[in-house]
């Protein structure tokens, strides 16, 4: 059975571009591989969140890993750091990875014209330790977003490279993986871009965010006067919002907003009303679902014990491997 390896950040409360990139997938893959779904809380580290904030975040992810429905008896739900054998794999792999290439990588990148103060070593190894991540179970298929399409093929070189220097046929490659025909971009309210946290609070529907919350986010989403031609190109902001609205709504309901578009006779009220009300019960069992799992800590507390064994006893034989292969034996 092929195995699934993917990761979300523990950076605060998970919203759509997650949900639909990458977590309903998890979901629905648990069924059919061997499934180990983490909280990548040692890559939330590059922004140095407060002790406090980063055990809290990493709880939350927990409960909304378990809230969309990963089942802790199908797949493994392990936090990163309860395996510390990723940080000496990752030791390993940052000797076959080049300056020019991380450089290049268009993640760090726009870390750095971002935030050009914490150009930190870790953000430019940020590929090497997810690359590890995947490598550490032998993953093969990995359900992300599209922008994370470039980490996994620097993820093949990495395990390639290695296989090549050390003339092993070891790591096997990994891929991306949607179960639509393309990796999933879900863009932000804000007119501009896919849907993220550094895009400001009302770029983001959350999966913990109330109806009236969903509501009022979704009717000061940023639109324009509307089209002044029949069949009109539609400007990025609308085309986001007819965007979410085919990840959320029926299929007609695009349909019928999208003819009104095309005949000039579209009312934004109209059609964000809907969006927001196909929005509100997409999200309904997830948000219902977190309200109940925050309350259940003996729950929360089994299931990362659990997942933390499972992953250490698949992390230990590849480092052991590894180790072998490198030539790191022990003298005594
Ligand atoms: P992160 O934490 O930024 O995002 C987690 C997942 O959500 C997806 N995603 C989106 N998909 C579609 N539209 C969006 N607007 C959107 N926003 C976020 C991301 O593509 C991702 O799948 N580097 C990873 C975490 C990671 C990882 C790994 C993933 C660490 N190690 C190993 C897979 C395998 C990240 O920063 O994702």
């Amino acid at each position: 059975m092929e195995t699934v390896v993917s990761g979300i950040r523990s950076t605060g409360k998970l919203h759509l571009g997650n949900y639909y990139g990458a977590l309903s997938n998890f979901v629905k893959m648990q069924n059919e591989y061997n499934c180990f779904f983490f909280i990548a809380d040692l890559h939330s580290l590059t922004t140095h969140p407060t002790p406090q904030d980063l055990h809290a975040t990493v709880r939350n992810v927990v409960i909304e890993y378990l809230a969309a429905g990963i089942d802790p008896e199908k797949s493994t739900i392990y936090v990163q750091s309860d395996v510390p054998e990723v940080a000496e794999l990752y030791l390993y792999m940052n000797m076959n990875a080049y300056l020019g290439e991380l450089e290049r990588s268009t993640s760090f990148k726009d870390k750095v014209r971002s935030n050009p103060d914490n150009v930190n070593a870790g953000l430019l190894t940020y590929p090497v330790l997810m690359a590890c991540d995947i490598l550490l179970h032998h993953g093969t298929k990995v359900p992300v977003g599209k922008d994370q399409e470039q980490h996994l093929e620097m993820t093949r070189t990495f395990g390639n490279r290695f296989n090549h220097l050390y003339q092993v046929d070891y790591f096997k490659e990994a891929f991306a993986f949607s179960y639509s025909d393309k990796l999933v971009k879900v863009p932000g309210l804000s007119g501009q871009g896919k849907m993220g946290k550094s895009n400001g609070e009302a770029d983001c529907i959350y999966l913990s965010d109330s109806p009236e919350v969903i509501r009022k986010k979704i009717m000061r989403a940023v639109s324009d006067s509307g089209p002044t031609e029949p069949n009109q190109a539609k400007p990025e902001s609308i085309q986001n919002l007819f965007d979410l609205m085919n990840v959320v709504s029926a299929p007609d309901t695009v349909a019928h907003f999208d003819d009104l578009y095309n005949k000039c006779e579209i009312r934004y009220g109209d059609f964000k009303k809907q969006l927001a009300e196909d929005m509100v019960i997409a999200t309904e069992p997830v948000r219902s679902r977190i309200a109940d799992i925050s309350n259940d800590e003996d729950y929360i507390k089994r299931v990362v014990k659990m997942g933390a064994e499972k992953a250490q006893a698949s992390a230990q034989k590849t480092l052991k491997e590894v180790r072998e292969i490198i030539g790191l034996k022990k003298l005594y």
